[in-house]
């Protein structure tokens, strides 16, 4: 292929970015993102503080513009992300206990319900478990509502939309360390007792190198049963294109990573201010990072 996502497609995979709502009229951004992409996140758009900003009260808005448009372009849609202890609305933040309990649900609920059929994948909680060597659960609001949120998350993202694929998604989780592995835990637990989860979201966040256990450790929860997906790949440093060449190979070493989503178009799209971890520049040029990903989608 000669673009990215023809080239995973011919790979039996999808190639996608994240967008945001505001940078949808702008024409050199389009005119990249309709070339080169065949799915779509929404970068901020589908999150709790944006789709229920006072409680019972739906925006579906900024979400819809990005559906609509990938939609139009034939592009298959990530949603990001129903439960996340970040970004969450005020109101939210406020409640604790059964009370945040239903919210959380209810949530869930409405908006897998709006976007029912029309989402390829759902990032149904984003981020639960702590950083380091615990093993432990992210401490946060939801998770003092009781250890079986992510299980009803689960649950209720089911019902309401029995199509979509239910990931789990998190960051520091690309080699086989502490966090990867109680979440391994937590998914072949999930599996072996029925709650409905069918894909865990790498989100690879990268500093100038990969983890030499990056493969096997995507291998490791294919082998449980899930789809694996890359969700927010962006790579900073003087060895970008090796490592976003690394990375490809990776996922396409293994038949169940289904999919990579880069965390944005350009540089100046980046939340990464200044680290310009993307593959094109800020006026839109292909860089050397972007030709070693379309190599590697089409090398084997
Ligand atoms: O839209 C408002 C604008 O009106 C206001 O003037 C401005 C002032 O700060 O803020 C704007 O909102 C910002 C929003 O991005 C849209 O640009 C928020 O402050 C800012 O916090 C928000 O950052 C997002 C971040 O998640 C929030 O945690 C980034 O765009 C987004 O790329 C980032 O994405 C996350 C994934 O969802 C989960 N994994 C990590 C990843 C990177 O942090």
């Amino acid at each position: 292929g000669t673009t990215l996502g023809t080239s995973a497609a011919e790979r039996g995979r999808y190639f996608g970015t994240a967008v945001a709502a505001n940078k949808l009229n702008d024409g050199v951004y389009t005119t990249i993102l309709n070339r080169e992409f065949n799915s779509v996140t929404a970068e901020n758009e589908m999150k709790w503080d944006a789709t229920e900003p006072n409680r019972g009260q739906f925006n579906f808005t900024n979400g819809d513009r990005i559906l609509n448009h990938a939609r139009q372009q034939g592009m298959s849609v990530r949603g990001h992300a129903l439960l996340w202890h970040s970004q969450q609305p005020g109101w939210a933040q406020g409640l604790e206990g059964s009370t945040l309990r239903s919210a959380m649900m209810n949530h869930v609920t409405q908006v897998a319900t709006h976007y029912r059929g029309q989402i390829h994948s759902w990032d149904v909680v984003n981020e639960a478990f702590a950083d380091g060597t615990s093993g432990a659960r992210r401490d946060s609001n939801l998770q003092r509502t009781g250890n079986d949120w992510i299980e009803a998350a689960f649950r209720a993202a089911r019902a309401a939309d029995p199509n979509a694929r239910l990931c789990y998604n998190d960051y520091n989780t690309d080699g086989i360390n502490a966090k990867s592995t109680a979440i391994y835990n937590m998914v072949r637990d999930f599996r072996a007792r029925g709650v409905p989860i069918d894909c865990v979201g790498f989100q690879s966040h990268l500093t100038n190198s990969v983890p030499g256990d990056y493969q096997a450790n995507l291998q490791r929860f294919a082998d449980l049963g899930v789809d694996v997906q890359i969700t927010e790949l962006d790579i900073s440093g003087s060895n970008q294109a090796n490592v976003y060449s690394t990375v490809t190979r990776a996922c396409l070493a293994v038949a169940r990573c289904t999919g990579i989503t880069v965390w944005g178009i350009r540089d100046s799209d980046s939340w990464r201010t200044g680290q310009n971890p993307l593959l094109f520049d800020a006026s839109g040029n292909k860089k050397p990072a972007y030709t070693a990903v379309l190599n590697a989608l089409n090398e084997g």
